[in-house]
């Protein structure tokens, strides 16, 4: 055990995605809006690896900003198909910190080997499957509309050519057909 505190709690919005980073891996923390407690998620999106740190919370859901992957914020579970999922560390607020086991992590990490160098460029934003096209398709499986949504999420929330540059957005080419509930 190598307790380290990786954001003060107070300092945390609720239900606001925050980055961290241990162990070389990325993280993403959530602050639960009713109890002290916070969710420490592995950061990396299930589908091209986008920060979730630059998602948003929708409803219990964690919601990529790229193509709207989602994840239950609290276990990193899909309800879409568990199946997909963001690793979930252990955490808990201390001294008004929000602690992981930093031993815990690293050891992940070498199951999970991390290929991002910060120090290049685009490190962080390295869309690991490539792809030059600049258009955004919706990921196969998820082509249907949300409910009360446009065709499909990456056309709603239009992002700039700049962004769609630094992450790709092609669709995953083995993306599973849904097996869960549309949590639409
Ligand atoms: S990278 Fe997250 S949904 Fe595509």
């Amino acid at each position: 055990m190598n307790k380290l505190s990786l954001t003060s709690w107070t300092g945390l919005d609720p239900l606001k995605p925050t980055y961290a980073l241990a162990a070389g891996v990325d993280l993403v923390v959530i602050r639960w809006p009713d109890e002290e407690q916070a969710s420490v998620l592995y950061g990396r999106c299930a589908h091209r690896g986008a920060l979730m740190s630059d998602g948003r919370i929708e409803g219990g859901n964690i919601v990529c900003g790229v193509h709207d992957w989602d994840y239950c914020y609290k276990s990193g579970v899909s309800s879409y198909d568990p199946a997909e999922k963001l690793h979930r560390f252990n955490a808990w607020v201390e001294d008004d910190q929000v602690w992981v086991d930093e031993d815990e992590i690293r050891a992940w990490a070498v199951d999970n080997p991390q290929p991002y160098d910060r120090d290049a460029y685009q490190g962080l934003y390295k869309d690991l499957h490539g792809g030059a096209a600049l258009q955004i398709y919706p990921a196969p499986g998820r082509a249907r509309p949300r409910k009360g949504g446009t065709p499909w999420p990456g056309q709603r929330h239009g992002r700039s050519p700049r962004r769609v540059a630094q992450m790709g957005a092609n669709p995953a080419p083995d993306r599973p057909a849904a097996q869960g509930p549309d949590v639409g």
